[in-house]
């Protein structure tokens, strides 16, 4: 089973609407999935009723024995902006994969850059990977020298960018996915779901 946990200590920047996202293109696949909401806002948990997908929820006791957990390839964790430095590190400890949402405000680059100084610091899983997803991207001519940018600022790449769209809001409150919307920038965020899965 991968373990892929939703993180980021900035609030607003797309952890659950991206976990969520992730949850119902992975199971759309056809893979089997588990979730664990540890946010007290629950949006992943409001989202997953919504969606019918009935899949197995984890709570954050079940987290030391998920490795026995049989039959699911995937564990979705997400996460709280609040989040304390002890939890941090166990959620490092028990993930494979850590995915970064955050977006090209400086308030964003400056926290995710701490973050990311945090992750170094605190990771006993040397193993563990991390993504940085650029949230809600405005599509403009200059983007590629704009996520340049970014990344100079950052000292790290860029993985993923998903443009901004008030679809995933939508999408979210019917408990849907954003590449199950008619929405004409899906394909591009299609490509970008698929480049992350791939990556995980
Ligand atoms: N790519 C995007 N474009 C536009 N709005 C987005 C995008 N991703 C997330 N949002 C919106 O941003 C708000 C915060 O998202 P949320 O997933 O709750 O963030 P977090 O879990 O990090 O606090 C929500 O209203 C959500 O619909
Ligand atoms: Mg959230």
């Amino acid at each position: 089973m991968k373990v892929v946990s939703v993180m980021n200590t900035k609030g607003g920047v797309g952890k659950s609407t991206l976990a969520s996202n992730l949850v119902g293109f992975v199971k759309q696949m056809g893979f089997e999935v588990a979730i664990c909401d540890l946010d007290k806002q629950n949006t992943l948990t409001f989202w997953h009723k919504k969606s019918k997908l009935n899949l197995l929820e984890l709570k954050i006791d079940d987290l030391n024995k998920i490795k026995k957990t049989k039959n699911i390839d995937y564990l979705f964790i997400d996460t709280p902006a609040a989040i304390k430095k002890n939890l941090i590190y166990k959620i490092t400890e028990i993930s494979n994969f850590c995915i970064i949402p955050f977006t090209e405000s400086m308030i964003d680059i400056r926290t995710t850059k701490k973050f990311l100084g945090v992750l170094k610091k605190y990771k006993k899983n040397k193993k563990l990977k991390f993504f940085l997803v650029l949230n809600k991207l405005r599509f403009s001519k200059n983007n590629i020298l704009r996520i340049k940018d970014i990344e100079d600022k950052l000292l790290n790449k860029v993985h993923v960018n998903i443009l901004n769209t008030k679809n995933f809001d939508k999408e979210m409150e019917k408990g849907s996915i954003i590449t199950k919307s008619n929405y004409s920038k899906t394909f591009h965020i299609r490509d970008q779901l698929i480049n992350l899965i791939n990556k995980i």
